[in-house]
């Protein structure tokens, strides 16, 4: 907690240049004081000035706690937000997407060419049987057919369901499942540090046990050739190459007329149980958030050059790698592979080649930069980047300082957005030609937004820590969880009986003096790994399904790269025997279960595990031992000697 306690000290503030101030789009409070006059004219606004409507909304909103709508009666098409409206302009021959591959590859789509794309896509699925509210899962690299699948479906009204392609088999399969998709979107591998991601080998084996799924497209992304048989055994009548359907589809696809609350897509995200949920965001609100906060937040221009690194897997993907930047007829750079490769300045290098005006990325892979050193930095020219983004976990003022002084040149202003997969949207931060910023603080809410600081009765709090909630709905808020309402109403709305209309985040935050807001980080089981949600649930499932297995806790420990990282306190079965061997095979196992992102870095053997007389794990004291803490208070404890030999045994593993 040192490091919370160093956070609240920060007093350095940072005034938006006055080179940025001149050009800015936003550079009073006008929005804020609309917003706040009245919240839901002012996103009406937002709606009726940022989105092309087939038939205007009736009613903006329609709250019934915590049942929301937004937008009623109103129609649209997303993928005709995102593409007809630009053809229809001088952007029909702008750069949509300029990609790199990992091993060097490049291609640059211009709206007219994703259109086309699009489109013949939309008819390909047609033609696989996919209607209007049916699933469609896509497991891509970060290619440009990952954008065209998700937006074929939008044309169509199929909903889609990104599943990020650095996850295992099972994971795949039991989204699929759940999701009950018709048609899965993949391909022969993708490039990850000069390996090839097996990805329709991983789909194989989901598609096993996922019945529900029909047809499977597969996009050639590796050489032709070898890649054929060895990366993609083609089925029969299941399987087809994404390339071969293109070759004939009409390019002509008319967008089918969505109401605003239909769903646009489904994204899995880790909770406090062992099983993902799918995360439900409507069509109309979910554009409008998109849209929205990409224009305030990033200040885009129709001259700027947008690279968001993050993966479509994830939501900033869907938000501000697809929808936002379309939305807004912007140029986004895509980048398949791993910073670090085949040199720890491949970024700066793509950066330089494309222009690149707007970078957001995330803490984890600032603290690498960081690490590595200046000089990757240096080789390169990054002036034309005017405005950094930072996304994912709380970014430590070290690292923001060092991400303003050396990749933005002390010019650059950074926006630290808070947010999440419910959220849609960005919710709490800078705007750039406005706002003055803190190292490390997320700011404040963006217009139209009501964030709430409460403790723990849900009393609202004027500063100091606490937790975070949100008091009034926002379009881009999620409207269910799939097939689970009572999850969505039992997760996000039920901590406080009698205020079902409190969202309440799972973060923990402050506030201080001058009501800025520090985020703290997650209050419930779930941890941040890489920027990467993990519910400490999933990985003690996946250890408990090891025949070595009897009992699992799984707990975060700071790490200086990845925010957290995972310990898992395990504890065999009779007889078995612990070994360095079972450990790793045990960090191998969850990895293969679940996707490396959630492979353990400690696995510690304990006969016992502290559990409070009632049986509960007290995972606050393996917290603490996996931090390397003083035991907080043990009284509690069935038995307090558990504790103590689990921290020895720990520090002395350690050393
Ligand atoms: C959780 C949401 C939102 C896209 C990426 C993650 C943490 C997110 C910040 C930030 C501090 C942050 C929170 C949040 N988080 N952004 N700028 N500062 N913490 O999406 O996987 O849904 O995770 O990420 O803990 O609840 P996600």
């Amino acid at each position: 907690m040192s490091e919370i306690a160093a956070l609240l000290d920060e007093t350095r503030t940072f005034a938006p240049g006055e080179a940025f101030v001149r050009e800015a789009q936003v550079t009073t409070r006008a929005a804020w004081e609309a917003a706040a006059a009245d919240p839901e004219a002012w996103w009406a606004e937002q709606a009726r000035s940022r989105v092309e409507w087939h038939t205007p909304w009736t009613q903006v909103l329609d709250w019934q706690p915590p049942r929301v709508r937004w937008f009623l009666g109103g129609t649209l098409n997303v993928a005709e937000n995102c593409l007809d409206r630009h053809v229809r302009t001088w952007r029909r021959n702008k750069a949509a997407f300029v990609w790199e591959g990992e091993n060097g590859d490049r291609r640059t789509l211009t709206y007219w060419d994703l259109y086309v794309e699009v489109c013949k896509f939309a008819n390909v699925l047609k033609q696989l049987g996919v209607r209007r509210g049916d699933r469609v899962g896509i497991y891509l690299p970060l290619v440009p057919e990952a954008a065209v699948a998700m937006l074929a479906c939008a044309r169509i009204g199929a909903i889609h369901s990104v599943v990020f392609g650095g996850f295992s088999p099972e994971s795949l399969r039991d989204r699929l499942d759940d999701a009950q998709a018709k048609v899965l979107v993949t391909a022969d591998g993708g490039y990850r540090r000069g390996q090839v991601v097996p990805l329709k080998r991983n789909a194989d084996r989901a598609l096993e046990a996922a019945p529900s799924v029909q047809h499977c497209v597969v996009v050639r992304r590796l050489p032709a050739g070898a890649a054929d048989e060895s990366f993609a055994e083609m089925r029969d009548g299941r399987d087809h190459w994404y390339h071969r359907l293109m070759q004939h589809a009409d390019p002509h696809c008319d967008a089918a007329v969505m109401d605003a609350e239909d769903e646009l897509f489904i994204l899995y995200t880790s909770g406090t149980t062992g099983k993902p949920k799918g995360i439900v965001h409507s069509t109309g609100g979910y554009l409008v958030g998109a849209t929205t906060t990409m224009q305030l937040v990033f200040d885009l221009r129709d001259d700027d050059v947008f690279w968001c690194t993050a993966d479509v897997g994830w939501i900033t993907g869907h938000s501000y790698l697809v929808y936002g930047p379309l939305a807004n007829g912007a140029t986004c750079v895509m980048y398949e592979g791993a910073p670090d490769w085949p040199e720890r300045d491949r970024f700066w290098q793509l950066c330089e080649r494309h222009g690149v005006t707007i970078f957001y990325t995330a803490p984890t892979a600032i603290r690498a930069f960081m690490k590595w050193g200046d000089h990757h930095v240096g080789k390169h020219d990054l002036s034309r980047l005017r405005l950094l983004g930072s996304v994912g976990e709380p970014i430590n003022p070290e690292a923001w300082m060092w991400y303003r002084r050396v990749v933005g040149g002390d010019r650059c202003p950074i926006v630290d957005t808070w947010w999440q997969t419910e959220t849609g949207a960005i919710v709490i931060s800078p705007v750039p030609g406005v706002t003055h910023t803190k190292p490390g603080s997320a700011t404040h809410p963006l217009p139209g937004y009501a964030v709430q600081l409460v403790d723990a009765q849900a009393n609202a709090l004027a500063k100091g820590g606490g937790l975070l909630t949100i008091t009034r709905p926002w379009p881009s808020m999620l409207r269910t969880i799939w097939g689970d309402h009572a999850r969505y109403e039992q997760t996000y709305f039920s901590k406080w009986p009698g205020r079902p209309d409190l969202y309440f985040a799972g973060d923990g935050a402050k506030l201080d003096d001058d009501g800025y807001w520090w985020i703290l980080g997650r209050v419930d089981d779930v941890l941040n790994v890489a920027g990467h949600r993990i519910g400490t649930m999933e990985v003690e499932s996946a250890l408990v399904e090891h025949p070595a297995v009897a009992e699992a806790a799984v707990v975060g420990k700071h790490h200086e790269l990845k925010g957290q990282a995972i310990a898992a306190f395990v504890t065999l079965r009779e007889g078995v025997p612990a070994s360095g061997e079972l450990r790793d095979e045990l960090r191998e196992f969850v990895a293969a279960k679940i996707g490396a992102i959630a492979r353990p870095d400690d696995v510690l053997f304990s006969a016992d595990l502290p559990k409070t007389r009632s049986g509960k794990i007290m995972r606050r004291l393996l917290r603490d031992i996996a931090d390397g803490r003083a035991l907080g208070d043990t009284t509690t404890l069935a038995d307090p000697s558990v504790v103590a030999s689990l921290k020895e045994q720990y520090e002395s593993q350690e050393s």
